[in-house]
């Protein structure tokens, strides 16, 4: 049987959920899990559960923190409160009016709570106001934890018309971006508080990044999230 979870650093492991189909386009998924010291687990954007992750999750501790860190990536909590009802869940707050019909537990917020705050770091992506997201950094691996800020698809996935969509959305690996639609809003938005929070992230001096949708980046990575963010430069479109 493969393995479910995969360790990419010291305490942190990534799981491959299933690839959704989007107008036509596949989109992997992914979630993240941190073991912090206490045994704890976090649990980022959460993927369908199945027998095999859940016993590869027991072995490595309690799952007690469920994230979410953007209004787009909600999809299996209610399967993961029924599993685990002593997990605490966090969310990002526009999910508490689109999802009323889940109890969630605390809003994230630009400050990570004292629980995970010497682990794990976190900030707010601001400047767009069609939607922020929730930005981690864990110490221990040196590792970013993004959601859509960049996608990064692998082109060996995509025929040749998604190929095409996916470049002109800029998300073709190995030039990843946020993808074009997002970029967009930042024009309408607050491009300012979008470089703030830039800073934050590249402050962070990250080796690895992990990010939902697409190839990872493990090792280098704070040239490829300068690259990646160029954008987002004063005299840039
Ligand atoms: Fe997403």
């Amino acid at each position: 049987m493969k393995k479910q979870l995969e360790q990419i650093g010291k305490e942190i492991w990534i799981y491959d959920g299933s690839t959704v189909n989007f107008y036509g386009f596949p989109f992997p998924t992914r979630m993240t899990v941190i073991r912090l010291r206490n045994g704890n687990l976090w649990v980022h954007s959460p993927e369908k559960l199945n027998i095999n992750l859940k016993n590869e999750l027991a072995a490595l501790g309690k799952v007690k923190y469920l994230i979410s860190p953007n209004k787009l990536h909600h999809l299996f909590l209610s399967e993961w409160i029924t599993e685990y009802p002593e997990a605490i869940l966090y969310a990002e707050t526009a999910l508490f009016s689109k999802r009323k019909d889940i109890k969630f537990d605390a809003e994230l917020t630009e400050k990570a709570e004292a629980e995970w705050s010497e682990e794990i770091y976190q900030t707010i992506f601001r400047g767009s106001p069609a939607m922020e997201e929730v930005v981690f950094f864990h110490v221990l691996s040196s590792t970013l934890i993004l959601t859509d800020l960049i996608e990064n698809f692998d082109p060996n996935t995509l025929n040749w018309w998604q190929k095409l969509l996916a470049q002109f959305a800029g998300i073709l690996y190995p030039k990843g971006k946020t993808p074009l639609d997002w970029r967009l809003t930042f024009v309408f938005g607050d491009k300012v508080k979008a470089r703030k929070s830039l800073v934050t992230l590249l402050s962070w001096e990250p080796k690895n990044i992990v990010i939902s949708h697409g190839e990872c980046v493990l090792g280098e990575a704070s040239d490829f999230l300068k690259s990646s963010f160029s954008w987002l430069q004063k005299n840039a479109q």
